[in-house]
């Protein structure tokens, strides 16, 4: 099935667990696709993931986040989304534009309307047919994210550090890109256990693609 799906969140709302599970589900039900993430999912994309997650690097400009964050999304596109599609596959992607707007237009500050003229170029046109944003208060996200470095003794990356003002603020834009494409975009609820939260994100999905057999 050639579909293109994004999950899309704050730190710690869950969306990468969420996104697994699913992958999972999908395994199970014998559903070929792909999981894929940005930034990354292709070797230079990665190398360009760690470059801009590495806390050493707090003084990279907004342009030049904006920028890389783009490169890595060229090169991902062009390698793995793009013929992923043209081979009628489903794609499902951590993190993809919305991110960019969240994050870079939002959270840096940076003109909506050069995010949009990058978003908007050819090569990097394409917006997913679906995306489910994983919504959750941001103090209840980032203990979240908390408990995950704890246990898993990883670091917290350059955009963990920031406060939860920036946060708050990339928050409320994810919530006004769902209002501005409604019919894309779908919020779902991250408060909850895992299992609650994958249950409606099965609901969702299923839903929006009933051949899918999720339900
Ligand atoms: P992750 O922790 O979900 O893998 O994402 C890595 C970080 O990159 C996360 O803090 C959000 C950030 N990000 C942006 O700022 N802009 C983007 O376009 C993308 C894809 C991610």
């Amino acid at each position: 099935m050639r579909s293109f799906i994004t999950f899309e969140g704050i730190e710690g709302s869950g969306k990468t667990t969420q996104i697994q599970l699913l992958s999972v589900r999908l395994d199970r039900g014998g559903i070929e696709h792909i999981l894929t993430r940005e930034p990354g999912g292709t070797e230079v994309g990665n190398q360009i993931r760690r470059l801009l997650l590495d806390p050493a690097n707090r003084d990279l400009s907004p342009l030049a986040e904006l920028l890389l964050y783009q490169a890595a999304r060229a090169q991902h596109l062009a390698r793995i989304i793009l013929p992923a599609l043209a081979e009628e596959k489903l794609v499902l992607c951590d993190r993809y534009k919305d991110a960019t707007r969240a994050y870079q237009g939002r959270g840096r500050y940076l003109p909506e309307d050069l995010v949009e003229q990058l978003n908007r170029f050819d090569l990097l046109a394409l917006e997913p047919d679906l995306t489910l944003l994983f919504d959750l208060e941001p103090a209840a996200a980032l203990a979240r994210a908390q408990r995950r470095e704890r246990t898993s003794s990883r670091d917290q990356n350059r955009f963990e550090q920031e406060t939860l003002e920036f946060h708050g603020r990339v928050r409320e834009a994810y919530l006004d890109l769902a209002k501005s494409y409604p019919r894309r975009i779908r919020v779902v609820d991250a408060a909850g256990s895992v299992d609650e939260v994958h249950q409606r994100t099965l609901a969702l999905i299923g839903g929006a693609f009933p051949s899918l057999g999720l339900k």
